[in-house]
């Protein structure tokens, strides 16, 4: 899915006639004290690329999976590109907050975004306090995780009890939410600069309907109230470009999720608008600014 996005990217490059260089994070090096200090092998054309003097901006597509020191090796990178003048879309800030599901919702709270009930803890026993405060049906997911990998609704307090002590057992972060009565489905709004540009129902089999886990896309309008809630989360976390959930649970629409290296290829099946030139219409007007 990702591949598929960053290929319609390039391909919106190419009808522009726009030259550019595809590379992933482990490709890269950084010097520090002699130049250039990035560096990356253009495997393409075979020739060195010295991302400071011969490119204007980075989009970065997905920062991957990988372990923290690879995650933060490579927020460092955005950084520093960064600091240095280089325009990079997702903003680096953006990038780190949406890895993160804890810090992700707390920003949107702070914002008067709505999202559901949700306690973090390293603690089992807070944890189990807040199973039943949550009201015993609830969703355990990874802190850092993504595509649905790894989410669990947990509706018995005896497996709750074994499932934390098995995350704290492996040093993770217990991230416990209630569960949100949402009918199979839900809505992903695309954002692209403060705009609702497409957006689709992901209707699935069971409560998870991410598209990489088989679910539906259907077109759909958004009522203005869901538009600006999407395009407020968005830029509460600071995505010039995101994919935001939003489920309609019982009490009102819910913010689960801001994606800020979102794939596109369910929603481009749904919409006439073309994501990829969005995006690169997007850098582009940044880039004369
Ligand atoms: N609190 C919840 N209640 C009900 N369903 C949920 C809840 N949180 C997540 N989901 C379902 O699980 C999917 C994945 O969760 P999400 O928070 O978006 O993480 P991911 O980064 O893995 O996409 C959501 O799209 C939604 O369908
Ligand atoms: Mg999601």
């Amino acid at each position: 899915m990702e591949a598929w996005s960053s290929t319609q990217v390039r391909e919106a490059l190419t009808k522009r006639g726009i030259p550019y260089v595809c590379f992933t994070f482990p490709k890269l090096i950084a010097r520090l004290a002699y130049k250039p200090h990035f560096k990356v092998l253009d495997a393409t054309q075979q020739k060195e690329v010295n991302l400071q003097e011969d490119l204007d901006a980075l989009i970065v597509r997905p920062i991957g999976r990988g372990s923290l020191e690879e995650l933060v090796f490579r927020m460092d990178m955005l950084y520093k590109l960064e600091r240095s003048g280089f325009y990079i879309i997702n903003p680096p800030e953006a990038i780190e907050h949406c890895v993160d599901k804890y810090d992700i919702l707390s920003i949107l709270e702070g914002a008067d975004v709505p999202v559901p009930r949700t306690a973090a803890t390293e603690n089992v026993a807070e944890a189990l306090k807040a199973f039943k405060e949550l009201g015993g049906d609830v969703v355990v997911k990874p802190i850092f995780g993504s595509r649905g990998m790894g989410a669990t609704r947990i509706v018995d307090a005896d497996i709750a009890d074994t499932v934390f002590k098995a995350i704290t057992f492996h040093h993770g972060v217990i991230y416990l939410q209630e569960f949100v009565a949402h009918g199979h489905s839900d809505i992903r709004a695309f954002v692209v600069d403060g705009r609702v540009v497409a957006a689709m129902r992901r209707v699935a089999e069971g409560w998870k309907t991410n598209y990489s886990r088989g679910a539906r896309p259907s077109s759909t309008t958004l009522s203005k109230e869901f538009e600006d809630l999407a395009v407020k989360a968005s830029k509460a976390v600071g995505c010039k470009v995101a994919g935001v959930d939003i489920l309609e649970g019982p009490t009102g629409p819910k913010i689960v999720d801001v994606n800020s290296q979102p794939g596109w290829k369910g929603l481009q099946m749904v919409t006439k608008v073309n994501i990829a030139d969005e995006i690169v219409n997007f850098v582009l007007l940044e880039l004369k600014k």
